[in-house]
This record gives C-alpha cells, sequence and structure tokens, in this order.
C-alpha cells in the first residue's frame, strides 16, 4: 500500500528538533507578556474577503498564494495566510476597541498558510508569533514594538541581524508619491506583467529584485522627499526612541514589505546567514485597515516573526539554545514486583513536580540503562526483587556515575533535595 509523505512544502516538527521550536515561540512571546500584550487565538480559516480587502487583492500573498476555497455550505474561506487581518477582525467583532482602554495589546502564536514556491525558509505551512497594538497612534507604540522583537532576537543569543526601517507616509502624502512614482515608470521599458504592476501597486516594483529593473529604477522618486511634516515628524519620533533604546537600525527607503495596508512606519528584521529568504519578521503601521475591513478608524501597529526562519537564523549562527532535559529521574524496574512499585513512585514524583519516566515494554537492565541516557534524565532509579526485599531503590546520578541505595519510602524526598 502506498505510504504517505507531509504535503509540499510543509514539514513535520519530530523531537529532539521540535523542542527549539516551543522554545522560539517561548522567546519571542516572553516580552509581549511582560509588556501588557494579551494572548489571543483566532480561526485557522476565515472569509476570503477579509484577506482581499485587508491584506490587498493586488498582492502576491492574495492573488497567488492564498488556499481559497468553497465550503459543502458555499462559503467561501481562505486558510490564513497571515495574522493581522483576522486579529483585527476578532477585536472588532469582541468590541474590544470599546472598552475604554486603547490600544488594546494583543500577542498570537500560529500557523500560516502560503501556496508559495517551497524553498530553505520558505513553506507552504509556516509559523508566526505576531503582536498587534490596536487603536493608537503614538510613535512610542512603533518604537515599543521594534524594541521587544530586538529584545526577543537577543535573549535567543541571536547577533547578526538588522533592522530596516522605513516610513510609507499616509493617505495624504502617499497618494502624491504614487503619481510621481507611476509617471516614472511609465517612461521605463519594462516587461508587460511589470507595467500592470506599476499601474495597481507601483511601489511593490521599488521591490523588484531583477538587475534589469533595478538598473532603470535609479533616479527613481524617493519617498522620503514626499513625506507630509506630520509623518515626517512622526518617523523622526520613532527614530529617536529606538535609538534612545541602544537599538541599531538602518534606514530603508526602498522598504515597502508585501502587504498593502501599510502606513507610515514600516521595518523588516533580516538575518545575513540565510540567503534569499533573509527576512525573519516584518511589520508596520496599518492606520487604514480598520476601515478597509468595515470598522472605524484605529491607527494599529505591529510585527509578526517567522518561528521556522528564527530557528534557520540560529543554527546559521551555530547558537545550541540552553534547554533543559525534559525528564529529570527514569525509573528503570527489573521485574514484575518492581515494575508495580516503581510505576507507583513514578506517578508519585510527577505528583511532586518532578519530571519522570520509566522504562516502558518490560526491557532489561541494558536496554532500559540506553532509555535512561538517551532521555537526559540526572537521576536512574533502578530496582529489582532483591532491592524490594531490602525495602531499597538504587538511586543513580547520571552524570557522576555514583549509586546509593535509598529507602522505598524516603525516595520522593530523596530525589527532590538532591535535584534542588
Ligand atoms: P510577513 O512579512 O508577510 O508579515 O511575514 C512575517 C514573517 O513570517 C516573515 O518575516 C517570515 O519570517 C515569516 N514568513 C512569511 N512567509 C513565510 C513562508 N512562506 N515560509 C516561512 N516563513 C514565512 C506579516 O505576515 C504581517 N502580518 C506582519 C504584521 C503584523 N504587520 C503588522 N502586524
Amino acid at each position: 500500500m502506498a505510504t504517505f509523505k507531509a504535503p509540499k512544502g510543509t514539514y513535520d516538527l519530530i523531537p529532539p528538533v521540535s523542542v527549539k521550536y516551543l522554545a522560539v515561540r517561548e522567546a519571542i512571546s516572553a516580552p509581549l507578556r511582560n509588556s501588557g500584550y494579551g494572548y489571543i487565538e483566532t480561526p485557522g480559516f476565515e472569509d476570503v474577503g477579509l484577506f482581499a480587502r485587508g491584506v490587498g487583492e493586488s498582492t502576491d500573498i492574495v492573488s497567488k498564494e492564498m488556499y481559497a476555497f468553497e465550503t459543502k455550505g458555499g462559503d467561501q474561506l481562505a486558510l490564513r495566510p497571515e495574522g493581522t487581518a483576522s486579529v483585527l477582525r476578532a477585536a472588532l467583532e469582541a468590541s474590544l476597541h470599546k472598552q475604554g482602554n486603547l490600544p488594546v495589546k494583543l500577542w498570537y502564536s500560529g500557523s500560516y498558510y502560503r501556496y508559495e514556491r517551497p524553498q530553505k525558509g520558505r513553506y507552504r505551512h509556516f509559523s508566526q508569533v505576531g503582536a498587534e497594538a490596536i487603536g493608537a497612534e503614538d510613535p512610542a507604540l512603533d518604537a515599543e514594538l521594534i524594541i521587544l522583537a530586538d529584545q526577543a532576537y537577543r535573549s535567543l543569543g541571536l547577533r547578526n541581524f538588522r533592522i530596516l526601517l522605513n516610513s510609507l507616509g499616509d493617505k495624504e502624502c502617499r497618494p502624491v508619491y504614487r503619481e510621481a512614482l507611476q509617471s516614472f515608470l511609465r517612461g521605463l521599458d519594462l516587461d508587460e506583467e511589470t507595467v500592470r504592476r506599476a499601474e495597481i501597486n507601483p511601489l511593490r516594483v521599488l521591490d523588484d529584485k531583477r538587475p534589469d529593473v533595478q538598473k532603470q529604477l535609479v533616479g527613481a522618486p524617493v519617498l522620503r522627499d514626499y513625506l507630509c511634516d506630520a509623518c515626517k515628524a512622526y518617523h523622526e519620533e520613532v527614530r529617536a526612541l529606538i535609538t534612545a533604546a541602544g537599538v541599531a537600525f538602518e534606514d530603508d527607503e526602498k522598504l515597502v514589505r508585501g502587504l498593502d495596508y501599510y502606513t507610515r512606519t514600516t521595518f523588516e528584521f533580516v538575518h545575513d546567514g540565510l540567503g534569499s529568504q533573509s527576512a525573519v519578521g516584518g511589520g508596520g503601521r496599518y492606520d487604514g485597515l480598520s476601515e478597509m475591513i468595515g470598522g472605524p478608524a484605529l491607527p494599529s501597529v505591529g510585527w509578526a516573526l517567522g518561528v521556522d526562519r528564527t530557528v534557520l537564523a540560529l543554527e546559521a549562527e551555530g547558537i545550541e539554545l540552553d534547554i533543559p532535559a525534559s525528564t529529570s529521574v527514569f525509573a528503570v524496574a527489573l521485574g514484575e514486583e518492581a515494575r508495580r512499585v516503581l510505576f507507583g513512585k513514578v506517578t508519585e514524583l510527577r505528583k511532586a513536580g518532578v519530571a519522570a519516566d520509566f522504562s516502558f515494554g518490560g526491557k532489561g537492565l541494558k536496554g532500559a540503562m540506553k532509555d535512561a541516557n538517551r532521555s537526559g534524565a540526572r537521576f536512574a532509579v533502578v530496582a529489582g526483587e532483591r532491592d524490594l526485599a531490602e525495602g531499597v531503590v538504587q538511586l543513580k546520578d547520571m552524570e557522576s556515575g555514583d549509586q546509593t541505595a535509598v529507602p522505598v519510602g524516603e525516595l520522593i524526598d530523596t530525589v527532590r533535595g538532591r535535584l534542588a
């Protein structure tokens, strides 16, 4: 019979590597949990229109990469390609913005789906940890998010990442720039698809990686020269606050991002050891998104960091996370009676908060000790019929190799004492 494989562009997280993903999610969310962000979880799929309107019909994410489908009931849904539109939808639906405590600060962690051409660092199923601060126009909020992401990466030991920063202007100044850019682009020798893109979303053309396009873009109007005074002042304040926090960044006027909802502050975290998929995270301000999906004006800002790429970045820097072994005590029972006694002791240890595991499957001493080694446990508890007849079990320190007989009734306290 045919066997099954994980679908193209996906992969399974399996031990021992999977523990790294948990540690990365934990490290990214810790600064958020410490800064007033509440946890939110939304469904893995949404009305397709939410993403079409929110992320933008002309973006690659929506036009080419979305897993959209019709349900048996005739609903048009899509697997979520990103988290921002969903989180804002949920906040609006629950009227979080009406409870008088803006900004509403939320964080999330989950799976996202994009029908992309798979390669290293680019998958069809990937995971992000994200944060959204909804309902306040305050440069300190933009700065807070950038500082927290920097702190998250540093807490993992990452060093070779850079923060790229830009402002995309607002609904006053961006249209003026857009016009100017479009008329510049119309004078270039571009292929048909790029000409079309220039008409729908000219800023995206700046992002084109092809050298022949980049060559022609020399001398293109720069958004910075078109920013209105309010946007300029806002951006300067964000820059000043990040600088004061000691977080280094690079101004990158070409940074436009692949989602349509951005206004003003945009940023990306890039890692230099990842090759072409170098963006480990990104985000920005999206002051118009709420209105785009039918809500009131709620200026907001957020980011999402890619868990998969963060793990690749750790590998690129040769960083081994200091993850303690999950098992402290491994019980090796030799014979039926020992099995019953030690199984009971393992349950007691677990109840006492000690991580413990047991040699299942009736293995002999050699095989069971191999399992004990593999588990990374600090102690092995070994007992056979003779030990029990004497009312003891053997407690073996797996680091030093020392072994001592401990009365059965004192095992829990002895182990707890030695672990402390
Ligand atoms: P994004 O830049 O599309 O932004 O994705 C954020 C991060 O998710 C990327 O930097 C990358 O690490 C990871 N990522 C994206 N696509 C893939 C993929 N195919 N395979 C592996 N990793 C991937 C957003 O999603 C916005 N919602 C961020 C945001 C939040 N903006 C405001 N608030």
